[in-house]
């Protein structure tokens, strides 16, 4: 990282990052419950773009909210910063809203999410699926392989904890197509927890002994993986992803990002690399984080910031006077 870069993630943007996850999740929270997905989003995306410009900075949005034609903010490319051509290069992967149907129908684990790092220091994800598979920190290094089925993956697990397979739990994302992962891991005879929705916080979960979470596994979006990967920098863990291709548009857009090995397994490290930093505050109550809340004449907030250089967490509480 350059002089300029790493001294302003150091002084200033480390606890700065709160102030735009803290905001981006209050003015979601307004929407909680109420059905309206596009609407809680369009409401972080706003109040976190608001955030962001009011920082020094000179930053990209290398994973937003889509692409220029189809987001008309926080898109891909999009500059933001107050000092934008004079302040340091910083590049941003930000999801204002991160389970918006679950903020729509007040479920946990709904967050506004935010990854900076030096540039270049985020993989320019397309907004694709990617295969992924997770676990917390202490396991010997290469313990996880896509290459490996489900069962094989298990089994060195629940070899590496020193307990058998049943003994472990395994979150996935509760769709149609997880399917057979989800047959094959019953018959592995392991304990499996589905999630509706929010598998940024579900691979976090496997670094916290207190979700009892032990392996992520299942295909889910490609930019929430390289966040997720982000937050598993600064925390310790494994991480590997491979982007899922459905249909030629999405090769292209993988080709327009510069990814041309589209068949590559993803190392922790290649999606996060360098030195990064990762905010998130809770929209709704979850395993992470408390979500929003609001009493007479002020509201509280939960957020957690963390760096990867130093191994840093630092969990916030935040109270906002209302009045
Ligand atoms: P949104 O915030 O965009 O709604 O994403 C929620 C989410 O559950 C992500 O956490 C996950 O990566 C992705 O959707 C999975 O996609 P799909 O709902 O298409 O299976």
């Amino acid at each position: 990282m350059t002089a300029a870069a790493s001294q302003v993630l150091d002084r200033v943007l480390v606890l700065e990052m709160v102030r735009v996850t803290e905001a981006a999740a209050i003015a979601a929270s307004t929407l909680v419950g109420r059905g309206d997905e596009k609407a809680a989003d369009a409401a972080a995306v706003e109040a976190m773009r608001e955030a962001l410009n009011s920082l020094y900075m000179d930053g990209t949005v290398v994973i937003g909210e889509g692409e220029r034609d189809e987001a008309p903010m926080l898109f891909i490319g999009e500059k933001v910063g107050s000092a934008i051509g004079k302040g340091p290069k910083i590049d941003i992967a930000l999801d204002p809203l991160e389970g918006t149907t679950i903020c729509a129908t007040a479920g946990p684990n709904s967050l506004a999410v935010l990854a900076i790092a030096e540039e270049g220091g985020l993989l320019n994800a397309p907004d694709v699926y990617m295969d992924k598979i997770a676990v917390g920190p202490g396991y010997p290094e290469g313990i996880i392989d896509l290459d490996k089925t489900p069962t094989e993956n298990i089994m060195a697990v629940a070899a590496a904890k020193g307990v058998p397979a049943r003994d472990l739990i395994v979150c996935v994302l509760d769709r149609p197509r997880h399917e057979k992962l989800i047959a094959e891991l019953r018959a592995v005879g392991c304990g499996i927890m589905l999630i509706g929705d929010g598998d940024v916080a579900g691979v976090i979960a496997t670094s916290d002994p207190e979700t009892t979470i032990d392996v992520y596994m299942g295909s889910g979006g490609a930019p929430e993986g390289v966040l997720a990967c982000a937050a598993l920098r600064c925390v310790g863990g494994q991480f590997k992803g491979r982007l899922l291709f459905r249909n030629d548009d999405e090769r292209g857009r993988a080709a327009k990002w510069g990814i041309t090995d589209l068949d590559k397994q993803y190392d922790l490290s290649e999606l996060a690399k360098g030195d990064c930093i990762f905010a998130a505050t809770g929209v709704t109550d979850g395993s992470l984080l408390a979500g929003v809340k609001r009493k007479k004449g002020k509201m509280t907030t939960e957020s957690v910031v963390m760096r990867a250089s130093s191994g840093t967490v630092r969990w916030v509480k935040g109270e906002h006077r209302t009045a």
